[in-house]
């Protein structure tokens, strides 16, 4: 693999699953247990994928568009229906003893680690297959305690502990060996506010430190915006959009809300008339404006010009477009307002 290579590459992925089709009622269900009938439910269709190595690329859309099994494809976990991956130069399904070694992952529905095993029994054995030293060992439990609180049930069974425990366990177990690509599926599940941001650093962190590279998803958008420079949205198994999180907003979400509170009450009739296009006023009270506005055809800058000496304006706030519209508007296929 060559220097400049991506770290994951993903041509034409195809996941088709065969689910039993039931037939609605009492006597659907009879006839299901003699003639069972199957139809194919395509998960993720025929997409493709270039990651770079220190890129930190968000992956989300809708639920049961297709994320998880792509994910799973990647790790090796599901075979592809068709396509091929390469991940750090591996096959993962035909290389999978060497390829795990490169690789991190954490499904935040479910835990990689020994049910019944404590926490630091399950890290201990984690150390010695992915053959690493103690004192790098000891210096990255160290890091993790810092960040992740592990102490405090690290001779605690697995089953036993909290969700948020359970995904800080996974999580530590997932970068013990310093993979240079980590998958994370919904790996803040659970994780108090103020962890779920000293991890978001932390991850950050290891991508400026060692270039880790990651593929994150997550329906907390607030990951998104703070870890990733790349998103990708899949919907349906397929991509719609692969991009900066700036170009997504201003594809799919590209209108900023301007609110206004005066200092007396206002009507939209009495609003001047502004030489620009999709200009949607919207009243919230007597006092409290709204102008629903078109990022790429006017400033906030320009548009303020015009209405301070028209109205009497006591406080603006400004809402940029959130990717959590963004999806909803992707679940909807309309623009967002
Ligand atoms: N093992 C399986 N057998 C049959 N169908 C499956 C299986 N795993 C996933 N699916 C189906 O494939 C589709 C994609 O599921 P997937 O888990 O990849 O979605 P997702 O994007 O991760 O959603 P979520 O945000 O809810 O986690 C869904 O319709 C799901 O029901
Ligand atoms: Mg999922």
């Amino acid at each position: 693999m060559a220097e400049h290579d991506p770290v994951i590459i993903a041509e034409d992925l195809r996941k088709v699953f065969r689910v039993f089709d039931r037939r609605p009622g009492f006597f659907g269900a009879l006839r299901d247990a003699v003639d069972r009938r199957y139809r194919e439910l395509v998960a993720v269709d025929t997409i493709s994928l270039r990651i770079h190595a220190g890129e930190c690329v968000g992956y989300i859309g809708p639920n049961g568009a297709g994320k998880s099994t792509t994910i799973k494809m990647l790790t090796g976990i599901l075979r592809p229906s068709a396509g091929t991956v390469c991940v750090n130069g591996f096959d993962p399904q035909r290389q999978r003893s060497e390829y795990v070694r490169t690789v991190g992952a954490v499904f935040g529905q479910r835990t990689q680690l020994w049910w019944d095993l404590a926490v630091s029994e399950s890290l201990e054995l984690l150390r010695r297959l992915y053959r690493v030293s103690m004192h790098d060992f000891h210096a990255r439990m160290e890091r993790f305690d810092a960040v992740l609180g592990l102490s405090d049930f690290l001779a605690t069974p697995v089953r036993k502990l909290s969700l948020g425990q359970r995904m800080k366990a996974d999580l530590a177990a997932s970068l013990l060996h310093n993979p240079p690509v980590v998958f994370l599926d919904e790996p803040t599940v659970g994780v108090d506010v103020v962890t779920k941001s000293h991890l978001r650093d932390f991850l950050k962190s290891l991508n400026q430190e060692f270039r880790t590279t990651f593929l994150l998803t997550t329906h907390d958008m607030q990951d998104i915006e703070h870890i990733c420079s790349r998103v990708i949205v899949i919907d349906h198994g397929s991509i719609m959009h692969d991009g900066d999180i700036e170009s997504l907003k201003l594809r799919y979400g590209g209108r900023k809300r301007l609110l206004l509170r005066c200092s007396r009450p206002v009507r939209i009739e009495d609003v001047p008339q502004l030489p620009w296009p999709d200009m949607e006023w919207q009243q919230d009270s007597d006092i409290e404006l709204r102008l629903i506005f078109p990022a790429d055809s006017v400033t906030t800058g320009a548009l303020l010009e015009r209405l301070v000496g028209a109205l009497p304006i006591a406080d603006v706030a400004i809402e940029e477009p959130s990717i959590e519209r963004v999806v909803q508007a992707l679940e909807h296929s309309r623009p967002v307002a």
